[in-house]
């Protein structure tokens, strides 16, 4: 980096907009949104996508919804004119469905673009040229005048050759290339120019799309450029304003959306903010942003996992595991203290009387993953990090354990070490695994061999017992008001009882006819030291006494 003072870059400066709407709006309406992952986002791909991972990309775009699809730049290269012809030629495009496609202002580009479209039902012809300082100095070597020539010359070039698409419904998009990095008041200049050259109307408005073709300040001044645009275009009412944000400093989300409360109609963006260097806009995150508002985005994205395979495997590219909404960890918890806020709020939730209408609110997760189709399973993970809700969040998730209160920080302890000894993650499976060696199936000194319940004096019941007392069998029997009373009285009888029951709780698991139950049993022995233990059958009785047993194990161990 350059010691101070820095010379090498400058401060961007300010829109003169003192008056400025946009920060006291919110967005109330879904914009249309035009995907361009075919085109800007495959043209930034180290091995672009060939016509199959096209077309495989072309159904999963349209399946979530977008009817405008930028589907590449027919006159820049074969496999893209191929593409074109096979949407076309193949039937693929459904009803309502407009094929954008990308053109320079130049004749033969333009000609060979409409070729590509023939016989499309809706098409938007998307011209543009470069207008900004930069760009017509350093890469054209133009003047204002010569560049806006460009612009009119093409779009000029297209209404010419309209009648050359007599089954196709056109639309035109301009975009002056590096709007961000262009003088507004010109920018303004080249898209009225190029509006009196194409004569839209209320029925048909042309699509300006204002690019930041690379991001170079903060959104707020991307915002003022765009109220100042939308603000001062002589007719507003025959222009759809679309934005076409990238990412080069990490703000491309918040640039649209301050865009959009700055007065756009339009996005374009891509899957996952696939794109040049850093990347396009991240449609997914936008639409999905704006569900979290309450506001319906006309996207779906009910199967994120799924469309993540398909962009992962047609593009090439990964999704990172931080990325919002998509990536692998991003509605999962391991520390201790936000598992047990979500369980907290995921039990609310569960236990909440409502119609289903109530608001979502669970701590540290700002949608439903279930709304797109991200199972709960992922929610809480259990490493070294992770809390005693946590791992009675697994088990009670994927077991059916509803682990008692007073267990959890034994329980969450031992994973906790066994987690933290290993250095690695605990599948939920070896969680219950672990919970089973420890609290279920403790076998020694005492291991029920066999239990029965009969008919007792004075409304008793009477229970009988074969058990192994460290490895010596031993009968027992014994009468009380419920099984495990009984059971306590039988093991008095044998001069085995040193000890207090504390808590016997028990709930049944799973539904129908494949319900067992688990039980939960704590005992004291005289030293003060306390245990639970667990026991699961598909009889209640015996789930009861199998706790019993156990806790007694793991209370003289
Ligand atoms: O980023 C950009 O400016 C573009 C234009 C072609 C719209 O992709
Ligand atoms: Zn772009």
């Amino acid at each position: 980096m350059q010691k101070k003072p820095i010379t090498k870059y400058k401060p961007w400066g300010v829109i003169n907009l003192p008056d400025r709407q946009w920060p006291n709006r919110t967005i109330e309406r879904a914009p249309q949104w035009c995907s361009v992952d075919l085109r800007d986002g495959n043209q930034a791909l180290p091995i672009p996508m060939g016509v199959k991972e096209k077309v495989e990309l072309f159904k999963l775009l349209c399946e979530i919804g977008f009817n405008q699809i930028e589907i590449g730049f027919p006159s820049a290269a074969q496999t893209e004119f191929d593409f074109a012809r096979k949407l076309i030629d193949g039937n693929l495009v459904p009803d309502g469905v407009s094929l954008q496609v990308l053109t320079q202002a130049r004749e033969h580009l333009i000609k060979r673009s409409f070729e590509s479209l023939r016989g499309a039902k809706k098409a938007i012809i998307h011209v543009y040229n470069s207008t900004s300082p930069l760009q017509r100095q350093v890469t054209f070597g133009m003047s204002k005048e010569q560049i806006k020539q460009i612009a009119i010359e093409g779009v000029s070039l297209v209404k010419k050759l309209l009648p050359e698409l007599p089954d196709t419904e056109v639309q035109l998009e301009y975009s002056p290339e590096s709007f961000s990095d262009t003088e507004v008041d010109y920018a303004l200049e080249v898209c009225e120019a190029v509006m009196d050259a194409w004569e839209p109307t209320d029925n048909n408005p042309i699509i300006l799309n204002l690019p930041a073709t690379v991001e170079l300040f903060t959104p707020n001044i991307h915002a003022d450029q765009i109220e100042w645009f939308s603000r001062n275009l002589t007719e507003r009412n025959k222009a759809i304003i679309s934005l076409h944000t990238h990412n080069d400093r990490g703000t491309g989300t918040a640039a649209t959306e301050l865009g959009l409360l700055a007065g756009a109609d339009r996005v374009e963006g891509t899957l996952f903010g696939n794109g040049e260097r850093t990347g396009n806009l991240d449609i997914v995150t936008v639409a999905l942003n704006m569900y979290s508002q309450g506001l319906h985005p006309n996207l779906h994205f009910d199967n994120i996992e799924g469309i993540r395979e398909t962009y992962e495997r047609t593009t090439g590219m990964t999704v990172h595991d931080r990325h919002p909404y998509g990536g692998d960890l991003v509605f999962t918890a391991f520390s201790g203290s936000h598992q047990d806020a979500i369980k907290k709020g995921m039990d609310q939730r569960k236990n909440a009387s409502g119609d289903g209408q109530e608001h979502w609110q669970v701590p540290y997760l700002s949608i439903d993953p279930g709304d797109i189709g991200r199972s709960y399973e992922a929610i809480i993970r259990i490493n070294s990090q992770s809390g005693k809700g946590g791992v009675a969040y697994v088990l009670s998730r994927e077991f059916g354990l509803e682990l008692p209160k007073p267990m959890h920080p034994e329980v969450g302890q031992m994973m906790n070490k066994k987690a933290d000894s290993e250095s690695r993650e605990l599948a939920a499976e070896e969680i219950y695994e672990t919970f089973k060696k420890e609290f279920l199936n403790k076998k020694e000194p005492l291991n029920l061999i066999s239990y029965e319940t009969g008919k007792g004096d004075n409304d008793y019941l009477s229970c009988s017992a074969v058990i192994e007392n460290n490895g010596k069998k031993i009968e027992l029997s014994g009468q009380g008001n419920g099984p495990i009373n009984a059971f306590v009285h039988a093991m008095e009888n044998a001069g085995l009882k040193d000890f207090k029951l504390i808590d016997y709780r028990q709930h049944s698991i799973g539904g129908g006819s494949a319900t067992e139950s688990a039980a939960f049993v704590q005992l004291q022995i005289k030293s003060g030291k306390v245990a639970y233990g667990c026991g699961i059958h598909a009889s209640i009785e015996k789930s009861g006494i199998l706790a019993l047993i156990s806790s007694y194990n793991r209370v003289h161990h």
